[in-house]
């Protein structure tokens, strides 16, 4: 079986605690840090900005994936690549000139990913599949950690897999939101490569055996 990628969501961190919980993943089998930025336009919350980041970045050993819920992400793809996000994550539904945004991202030499919504459907990504290095398959409605997992997400993986191998595209599926132990296994069967996880990681009793017990479920 492929090697499935965990994320774990720094939103779930401790923020007074952050240095130590970024250590805590660069020690774990994790493989990103999941950043998940909010402008409280786009999404009802506001969650950190650049300096959280930049501080994230100075002791992180490990790729760093953006997930940017805001508006008009085009203004801050420089920032984000200077910031160094190796990953920039854009949300269909905020982007007027997507392929546009994807060309710049990449041009800033980060690889280009596109969030969807839970209810956006796989076909909108027909024409543009190709230029694309990762879909994020929203499983919650986007602002919040801790939500419970959408089932209908089985079913976009499924549609979605199959978009990629009739278009031979190489682009990585990305599941995020209410991700545990309980749905990880039937997500990488039907096509995850990498699977985001904040509350289940970061509440439970021993993050790292955590994290290490879903890896062991990718393998
Ligand atoms: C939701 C965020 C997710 C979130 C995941 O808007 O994009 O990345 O942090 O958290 P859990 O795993 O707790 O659902
Ligand atoms: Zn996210």
């Amino acid at each position: 079986m492929k090697n499935t990628l965990i994320a774990p969501s720094i939103l779930a961190a401790d923020f007074a605690n952050l240095q130590r919980d970024i250590e805590m993943i660069n020690t774990s089998e994790a493989d990103w840090f999941h950043i998940d930025i909010m402008d409280g336009v786009f999404v009802p919350n506001i969650s950190f900005g650049m300096p959280v980041l930049e501080a994230i970045k100075k002791h992180a050993k490990k790729t760093i994936d953006v997930h940017l819920m805001i508006v008009d992400p085009d203004r801050y793809i420089k920032t984000f690549a200077d910031l160094g996000a190796n990953i920039l994550t854009v949300h269909y539904e905020a982007c007027t000139h997507l392929h546009r945004t994807l060309q710049a991202i990449k041009k800033e030499g980060m690889k280009a990913g596109v969030a969807l919504n839970p209810h956006t459907n796989i076909h909108l990504l027909e024409d543009i599949i190709n230029n694309i290095d990762m879909v994020c398959l929203m499983s919650v409605n986007p602002g919040f950690g801790g939500q419970s997992f959408i089932e209908n997400t089985y079913h976009k993986i499924e549609k979605l897999k199959e978009l990629i191998i009739r278009k031979n595209a190489s682009t990585l599926i990305e599941i995020d939101g209410g991700v545990t132990d309980k749905n990880a296994k039937q997500l990488i069967q039907y096509g995850a490569d990498v699977l985001v996880a904040g509350n289940f990681v970061f509440k439970s009793e021993n993050p790292i055996k955590t994290i290490s017990e879903l890896k062991a479920l990718c393998s």
